[in-house]
């Protein structure tokens, strides 16, 4: 089902589409996700989803369609909120019953057009579009992108002949035919939407995109891979995410729109505009959003606060904040995912001791 669309004036070559998935239930992230879809997540104070579209932007897809499920508004109001270079369209998955079962959905919307699929919770250095040109030059019925793992047992990995060609996916093998495990930036010809059909559902009561793919193997398809050669990051848990905030904020120019007062700023830190820093220092690589207050405080490397957060008296360091949080006198914070509104502050009441409202499954190590 299309929810809408809005047209940009994009300026992509050839007639490529881009379905990013932005459904699921994103159980390994609760209780953030009780609340919130995990593609909205901010890396570096930037949706994880906004990585994928701008990649498949970059690649040269013309109409991207974004799969939402359970918390669809809140991932069509982001979206919405900034222009694209490109078409929008939004389709409901409803259940999440599988990657195999997002491309039956969006059946409509991708017609007979090739097209690039991006978990929209993936992030990769530096782009795709070297893998979007040797798909396009090759002409395969698909090309996967892999990249090399120490433990591939834990992921779909792919067995390759003698040219790189793809002779055999296998879902979490005891003995992998290789190291090159399949990363979730697929592209595809019209033919994988007939695979799709053709599949039955998995142990887990999923359609399995490997499934599908192993389905054009066996009738004779030609399935290549593209090697990865920077990271990869699947930010499905929290330690992905905050793994995936140092590397972004490894890469990011410096930028100062703050006010700092008897304040120092060290290595390469954005300050947002509005932001005003007092008697604090802030170590970079970091990233403060807009009208965030500073006071008494260290922050230090691999640390994103989005907007409107206050920070008294306490130190952050390696740590995902979210907009509009209050932290006040907390000790020291490292290596934190905390949500969007949180209040953490010194219980100055008696009794003496740490007083929680922690929401279910939340996570508190002291
Ligand atoms: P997963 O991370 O494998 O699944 P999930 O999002 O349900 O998370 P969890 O395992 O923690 O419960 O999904 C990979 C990506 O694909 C992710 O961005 C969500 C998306 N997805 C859909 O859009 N529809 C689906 O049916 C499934 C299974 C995933």
């Amino acid at each position: 089902m299309g929810i809408c669309s809005e047209r940009g004036d994009g300026d992509a070559e050839g007639n490529m589409k881009a379905l990013i998935l932005s459904g699921g239930r994103g159980t390994r992230l609760r209780p953030i996700t009780h609340s919130q879809q995990k593609q909205l997540i901010p890396i570096a104070n930037k949706p994880v989803l906004f990585y994928a579209i701008e990649d498949v932007i970059e690649a040269g897809a013309e109409e991207v369609g974004i799969i939402v499920g359970p918390n669809k508004e809140q991932v069509i109001e982001t979206v919405r909120s900034k222009a694209w270079g490109a078409e929008v369209e939004f389709i409901f998955q409803g259940e999440p019953k599988g990657l195999a079962h997002t491309i039956l959905v969006a059946e409509e919307f991708l017609g007979d057009d090739d097209f690039i699929m991006y978990l929209g919770d993936n992030v990769i250095k530096g782009g795709i579009l070297k893998h979007s040109e040797k798909f396009r030059e090759s002409g395969p019925d698909s090309l996967v992108l892999l990249t090399e793992v120490e433990d591939p047992q834990r992921f779909g990995v792919a067995d390759l002949d003698e040219e790189g060609r793809v002779r055999r996916l296998v879902e979490k093998p005891k003995v992998p035919p290789s190291n090159y495990a399949l990363v979730g930036i697929y592209f595809f010809r019209p033919s994988i939407v007939e695979a799709c059909k053709r599949i039955k559902p998995s142990w887990r009561n999923e359609l399995e995109i490997t499934d599908a793919i192993q389905w054009l193997l066996d009738s004779g398809r030609r399935v290549e891979a593209s090697i990865v050669d920077g990271w990869w990051k699947d930010t499905g848990k929290a330690e992905d995410i905050l793994e995936a905030n140092r590397l972004i904020l490894d890469e990011m120019r410096p930028k100062n729109e703050g006010v700092l007062r008897s304040s120092r700023i060290f290595g390469r830190a954005v300050v947002g505009k509005g932001c005003v820093i007092e008697n604090s220092e802030i170590k970079g690589p970091c990233i403060l959003g807009a009208n965030c207050a500073i006071r008494d405080s260290y922050i230090g490397p691999y640390t994103s606060i989005n907007d409107g957060c206050t920070i008294e008296g306490t130190e952050v360091e390696d740590s995902v904040i979210m907009e509009g949080c209050t932290i006040s006198r907390a000790g020291r914070i490292v290596e934190s995912l905390i949500g969007k509104n949180v209040v953490i502050r010194e219980n100055g009441r008696r009794p003496a001791g740490h007083r929680f409202i922690a929401g279910d499954s939340s996570e508190i190590l002291l």
